[in-house]
């Protein structure tokens, strides 16, 4: 049973072709080159981005699909001058190559939300294209649930062997959501908890941005933080960790971090960049550690499966390892860097096991984005 799957919710586009849970192939281009100097992603540009990439991205998976040996491969690199008539005729045969490849593939996938809405449809457009013009059946996934089924992704040898089990606690720290979920089945969720204001990875790159640092700004913080002895100077505010529910806030903390650092001057902020970052960055690890915590206890569910951007981070994962060890409990991490950010094999990844629940788009027509997490 293979799939082709289709990612563009953000600004990644993405493809890959799946076998059950065995990534034959990905391919991601990535558009930060693009929205860097905007410091954070800009909704038309990736729209236009996706649109002129999405073809090249497919059928680059599709053609890396063939290689047996593959291995989870590495992101794409930048088109060569395809104006040139030799790239014109190579591009011409991969397309007839890849063309041919596609009549082996069983299903089409793609994600169908939450996420950009013009940057969804372009995806969402693509997979019906290609579902109807190969005669595919088509299987929409939600991007969280990508999150937590690339846990589950197998390289060629189908390894890391891991097992689904239920019930599991799910921790999602992206750019865009920030939630707790109960896993209690295949494709069966329940959201415990989840931000009412900004995401962790939001909040970062947030900070990033009043400190001067760019966009993306989850992995430069942590580049800084790295560097620090003491992780916590600032003790900047950790809003609703005290609260009875499950719920995240982190806008508050960045309000509090803009009116701390209007009062310094530049070289001050310079001069203690690595503590402000590093502070920063365990004031929203501790808001995440402390509701996870609290879940754990109330559910007396200590296996945790992670997913998203933010997962990346070292000192997260250190975090999570020591709080699943006081619990006796374990934290599963995807498999591979790339799996944490977004990526189109953990879209394959839960669409194979939506393909075996028998769950496919019975009108294509009436297929559309969904606007928010509806996990299940
Ligand atoms: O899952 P993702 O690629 O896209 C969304 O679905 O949002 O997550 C992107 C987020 C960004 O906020 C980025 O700053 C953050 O993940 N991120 C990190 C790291 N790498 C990416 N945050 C902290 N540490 C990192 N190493
Ligand atoms: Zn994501």
């Amino acid at each position: 049973m293979r799939i082709l799957a289709i990612e563009t919710s953000c600004d990644e586009t993405a493809a890959a072709v799946v076998e059950g849970r065995r990534v034959l192939s990905h391919a991601i281009y990535s558009q930060i080159l693009i929205h860097k100097k905007w410091g954070g992603v800009v909704p038309s540009l990736a729209k236009r981005a996706h649109e002129e990439r999405i073809d090249m991205v497919i059928d680059e998976a599709l053609l890396r699909s063939r290689i047996s040996t593959h291995n989870f491969l590495t992101p794409l690199e930048p088109p060569r001058d395809v104006r040139r008539p030799r790239a014109i005729r190579e591009a011409q045969s991969r397309k007839k190559l890849a063309s041919s490849i596609l009549t082996s593939i069983d299903f089409v996938a793609v994600t169908y939300g939450p996420g950009l809405a013009i940057a969804l449809e372009v995806g969402i457009s693509k997979a019906k294209e290609l579902a109807r013009k190969h005669n595919k059946k088509l299987i929409a996934v939600n991007h969280m649930e990508g999150h937590i089924y690339a846990n589950f992704a197998q390289n060629s040898k189908d390894k890391p062997k891991r097992e689904l089990k239920f019930p599991s606690l799910v921790l999602l720290v992206s750019g865009g959501h920030t939630e707790l979920v109960l896993w209690k089945g295949e494709l069966e969720f329940e959201i415990l908890g989840e931000t009412v204001d900004d995401a962790a990875g939001e909040a970062l790159d947030k900070a990033a941005k009043l400190l001067g640092l760019g966009y993306p700004g989850g992995p430069v913080i942590e580049q800084l933080a790295n560097q620090v002895s003491f992780v916590d100077i600032y003790k900047f505010p950790r809003p609703m960790i005290g609260s009875k529910d499950l719920n995240f806030s982190f806008s508050g903390l960045k309000t509090s971090f803009y009116y701390f650092l209007k009062k310094k001057s530049q070289s001050e902020v310079n001069k203690n960049i690595k503590e402000l970052a590093s502070s920063f960055q365990e004031a929203v690890f501790d808001s995440l550690l402390t509701k996870l915590e609290k879940a754990m206890r109330e559910t007396g569910v200590t296996r945790v499966v992670v997913g998203g951007g933010v997962i990346s981070n070292q000192r997260l994962r250190a975090l999570l390892r020591s709080l699943a060890k006081k619990h006796k409990g374990e934290v599963i991490f995807p498999p591979q860097k790339y799996l944490c950010t977004d990526n189109a094999a953990m879209i394959g990844v839960a669409a194979s096991f939506k393909a075996k629940h028998g769950i496919f788009v019975k009108n294509f027509d009436k297929l559309d984005r969904i606007p928010r997490l509806r996990l299940g």
